[in-house]
C-alpha cells in the first residue's frame, strides 16, 4: 500500500537542483573573496550543550527564550541545542583548541542554522550563514577590515542598494551607565508596553530598543541615545572606525537604535539592509564582543565578526536577474554493446581532458536520446553507434548553434572542443 506522502519540516527548505547552481556560484565567490582577505576555515558541529547558547547570546534574547531547538541526550540527561548561529560555537572551539596560543585569527565557517520562528519570506527555521570572526584584534581596524570586506563582495556579486547602517554599543562602564538610563526612562513610560515588555526593562532593558511592536515606536524613538554617554575610547574607537570608512569612500548611516538581537556585543556593531526584500531586509550583521571569549572560559581577548544570510542574498541575487544554470559540453549518445563500450571510453577520456561529459544512462532510440542531449543544455551531442564503431569515431551535433552533424576520431573532437572553448 502506498504511504502517506510525508513532507519536509515547516520552515526547513529543500534546495532543489534548479537552484543549486546559485549556491555553488555563491559558495565558490564567497571562498575566493574570503582568501583574498586571509580568512581561514573552521567547521564546528551542529549540536551544542545548550548552556553555550545560553551563556552566550544571553537569557533574555528571543532566541534563547523562544527559539531554540533544544533537547535531552538520551543517554545522560544532558541538555543540547541546534544552534541557532556560529559565533558561540566558533568561540568555543577557539577556546578548546588553545587557537589563539598561536596568535590573533581570522576565521570564517558557512553552513545551516536553526532557529524556531514563525517562517515567512527571508525567515526560515532552518537556514544558511557564513560566518566571519576576527579573534585577538583589539583595534577599530579590523572592524573596518569587516566592512570594507562586505562592501567588497556585494560589489563582486553585482548587488546594489544594500545599505550600511553603523552604531556602537560603548564599553562595559559606558553601557552600564546607558542601561541604567534607559531603564529609568522606560520605567516612566511603562504604561504603554504589555507584561512580556516590562519584564524587558527588568531584565533587559537595552532590548526593550530593539521591538519591532508598532505602539512602543514614540516611546522607542525619543529614549536616551547612547551616544551621548560615550567617554574616551569608546567614542575613539567608533571614531576611528568611521575615519577609515571615509577614506574608502564607504556610505554608512550611524543609527543609534542598532542594538542587535544577542547579548555578547559591545561598541561597534553594524548591519547591511536592502528593502527590496520585505519585512526581512538584513542580509548581513554582526559587530565587536569583546567579553565573549572570557564569558566562555577562554583568557580574556578581543574580538569582532559578522554572519550573512545565504538564502535572503540569494534572493537578492534571483532578484537582480537569474543566473543561468551550467550547461555540460557533451552529452554521450549510443546504441548497441559495441558503441556502449565505446562511449564509456570517450566520456572518460572526455573528463580527462578536462571537458564535463554526460554518459547517456538507461537506452532507448537514437531520437529519444538525442532529445535527452538537448534537455541536458549540453553544447554537443557525441554520437556513437555501429557505423562510429567500425570506423572508431564519433559523429558530433552541436545542439546549440548551427552546424551540421560530423564524423572525427576521439583526438580531433578534443582538439576541436578545446578550440571551442577558447572562444
Ligand atoms: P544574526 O543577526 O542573528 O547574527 O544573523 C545574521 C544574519 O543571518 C541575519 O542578518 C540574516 O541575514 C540571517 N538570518 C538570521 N535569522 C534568519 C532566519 N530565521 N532565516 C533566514 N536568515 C536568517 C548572528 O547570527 C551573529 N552570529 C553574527 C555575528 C558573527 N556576530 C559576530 N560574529
Amino acid at each position: 500500500m502506498r504511504g502517506k506522502a510525508i513532507q519536509a519540516v515547516r520552515g526547513m527548505n529543500d534546495i532543489l537542483p534548479g537552484e543549486a547552481h546559485l549556491w555553488e556560484f555563491f559558495e565558490d565567490t564567497v571562498q575566493d573573496w574570503l582568501r583574498g582577505y586571509g580568512y581561514r576555515g573552521i567547521r564546528m558541529p551542529l549540536v551544542e550543550n545548550t548552556e553555550l547558547f545560553v551563556r552566550s547570546i544571553g537569557e533574555v534574547t528571543d532566541i534563547v527564550e523562544k527559539e531554540m531547538y533544544s533537547f535531552t541526550d538520551r543517554l545522560n540527561g544532558d541538555s543540547l541545542t541546534l544552534r541557532p548561529e556560529g559565533t558561540a560555537s566558533c568561540v568555543r572551539a577557539v577556546v578548546e583548541h588553545n587557537l589563539l596560543y598561536g596568535g590573533p585569527q581570522r576565521l570564517w565557517y558557512s553552513g545551516a542554522m536553526f532557529r524556531h520562528e514563525r517562517p515567512q519570506k527571508g525567515r526560515y527555521r532552518q537556514f544558511h550563514q557564513v560566518g566571519v570572526e576576527a579573534l585577538g584584534f583589539a583595534g577599530p581596524d579590523i572592524d573596518a577590515e569587516q566592512i570594507v570586506m562586505g562592501a567588497r563582495l556585494w560589489r563582486q556579486l553585482k548587488l546594489p542598494d544594500i545599505a550600511l547602517q553603523i552604531n556602537t554599543l560603548g564599553d562595559s562602564e559606558s553601557r552600564a551607565r546607558y542601561r541604567s538610563r534607559v531603564q529609568d526612562y522606560l520605567q516612566r513610560h511603562a504604561d504603554a508596553f504589555d507584561e512580556a515588555a516590562r519584564e524587558r526593562i527588568q531584565k533587559n532593558p537595552l532590548r526593550v530598543l530593539d521591538s519591532k511592536d508598532p505602539a512602543l515606536q514614540d516611546v522607542i524613538a525619543d529614549a536616551p541615545k547612547l551616544i551621548a554617554e560615550l567617554d574616551g575610547p569608546a567614542r575613539q574607537h567608533f571614531e576611528q572606525l568611521q575615519a577609515v570608512l571615509l577614506d574608502l569612500g564607504i556610505t554608512y548611516e550611524i543609527n543609534p537604535r542598532l542594538v542587535r538581537g544577542l547579548d555578547y556585543y559591545n561598541l561597534t556593531v553594524f548591519e547591511w539592509v536592502t528593502d527590496r526584500l520585505g519585512a526581512q531586509g538584513t542580509v548581513c550583521a554582526g559587530g565587536r564582543y569583546d567579553g565573549l571569549i572570557e564569558q566562555i572560559g577562554g583568557k580574556p581577548a578581543p574580538a569582532c565578526g559578522f554572519a550573512m544570510g545565504i538564502e535572503r542574498l540569494l534572493a537578492l541575487m534571483a532578484d537582480n536577474g537569474n543566473r543561468e544554470p551550467p550547461q555540460p559540453h557533451a552529452y554521450i549518445v549510443h546504441q548497441g554493446d559495441a558503441a556502449s563500450r565505446l562511449a564509456w571510453r570517450i566520456a572518460e577520456r572526455l573528463r580527462d581532458a578536462g571537458f564535463e561529459a554526460i554518459l547517456h544512462c538507461g537506452g532507448g532510440s537514437f531520437k529519444a536520446q538525442v532529445k535527452k542531449a538537448d534537455a541536458s543544455r549540453a553544447h554537443y551531442a557525441v554520437i556513437i553507434g555501429d557505423d562510429e564503431v567500425s570506423a572508431n569515431d564519433v559523429s558530433l551535433k552541436p545542439l546549440r548553434t548551427a552546424g551540421e552533424q560530423r564524423r572525427m576520431n576521439v583526438e580531433q573532437l578534443i582538439t576541436l572542443m578545446h578550440s571551442i572553448e577558447e572562444n
